[in-house]
């Protein structure tokens, strides 16, 4: 069976990810600084599949501790996932994300190229969009006119690739396009862990409903959308995690850099998502209408037409698996805090 990298596989997507690469029987190696996420994802990714993958506390832009990795193991494929994700951070830190961002996908890239390893599936965004594009996006549509740094690293990285793929005839890129995910896996026992306070939606209201914030702020309702709220498209993170595992087959007879959408190709408005998780959880949520958020687009959904026919791939999952989910995460992570506490 194929060995594959995972950097960054102990956060949110690549633990998921983790998961379903194992129930599908390829063996996994994990390479992760955990500066956001931590330690004991491994026995819950143990606790999920019964099998534990190899793990490295390394920094991925760190080629002195990388290469050892990539010189003891036949190596198939790297999904990168490794990179700093706070858009508000980003702005007040440009350099620290530009640093970060762009030197662990060049490090791994350069360790690839030395061992000979052709394939690179990349965490993208539906950020590299811009503001610019009307949805539903689909990829041929220019890329750029990005808000803020964060974003930007995605879209340089995804130039990095575009070259690298054109010199290197044998490469084969996979720039994966992901829109919002939400959701966690089925057990409860992996999810967003966002540190303090959420900057994304559904953390947001998971933490409402547990009674950690008193109410939400719903970020402009004047857009013009339908309830005048901004629309996003919402993915379970396991719809999303078996998207990568079909990139992964994808990959193994493709060459070039290929852009793809990982999205349900549904808007959903911050109000329909609210009402969703009051649904499936059986709690009101709170909230109040607050001014827009600097940076935020009206709307936001894919075109998920090309990973249907590339991938045969499509995401499964409804917007009421998304909250049942996320609020079954959220739960079991205050009842181990309770059980912990009272040790
Ligand atoms: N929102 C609120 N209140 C909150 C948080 C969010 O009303 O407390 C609204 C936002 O205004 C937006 C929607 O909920 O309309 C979704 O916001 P998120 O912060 O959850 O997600 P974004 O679409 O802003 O950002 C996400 C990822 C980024 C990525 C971007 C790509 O977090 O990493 O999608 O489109 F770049």
């Amino acid at each position: 069976m194929e060995t594959v990298l995972l950097t960054g596989g102990m956060g949110y997507i690549g633990s998921h990810t983790a998961v379903e690469l194992l129930k599908e029987g390829y063996e996994v190696i994990i390479a992760d600084d955990l500066s956001n996420s931590s330690a004991d994802v491994l026995d819950r990714i143990y606790a999920i599949t019964g099998t534990k993958p190899r793990f490295y506390q390394v920094n991925a832009a760190d080629k002195a501790q990388m290469e050892p990795i990539f010189k003891d193991y036949p190596i198939s494929a790297v999904i990168h996932f490794a990179g700093f994700k706070a858009v508000g951070e980003s702005v007040v830190k440009p350099l620290m994300y530009y640093r970060n961002n762009l030197d662990s996908a060049l490090t791994v890239l350069e360790l690839m190229a030395k061992y000979d390893v052709q394939r690179f599936i990349f965490s993208s965004s539906a950020t590299v969009y811009g503001e610019k594009n009307t949805p539903p996006m689909t990829e041929e549509m220019p890329t750029g006119g990005i808000t803020n740094p964060y974003g930007w690293t995605k879209y340089m990285i995804e130039e990095i690739l575009k070259d690298a793929a054109k010199a290197d005839q044998e490469l084969s890129v996979v720039l994966l396009r992901y829109f919002n995910p939400i959701g966690a896996d089925e057990s409860g026992l992996i999810g967003e862990k966002p540190n303090g306070i959420p900057n994304n939606l559904m953390p947001y209201i998971a933490q409402v409903a547990a009674g950690i914030r008193d109410h939400l702020n719903v970020f402009g309702n004047d857009y013009p959308t339908p309830d005048g709220t901004g629309i996003r498209d919402y993915i379970h993170v396991t719809d999303l995690a078996r998207g990568h595992v079909a990139a992964l087959r994808y990959s193994r007879t493709h060459a070039g850099a290929e852009a793809i959408n990982l999205g349900t190709g549904h808007g959903v408005s911050v109000l329909e998502l609210v009402h969703a998780f009051e649904k499936a959880s059986g709690i009101t949520i709170p909230y109040v209408i607050a001014p827009r958020r600097a940076g935020d687009i009206p709307e936001m959904y894919a075109d998920v037409s090309k990973a249907e026919r590339l991938l045969h791939w499509h995401a499964e999952k409804s917007i009421e698996d998304c909250c049942r989910d996320s609020w079954n995460f959220q739960k079991h992570a205050a009842d181990e805090l309770r059980v912990m506490r009272s040790k």
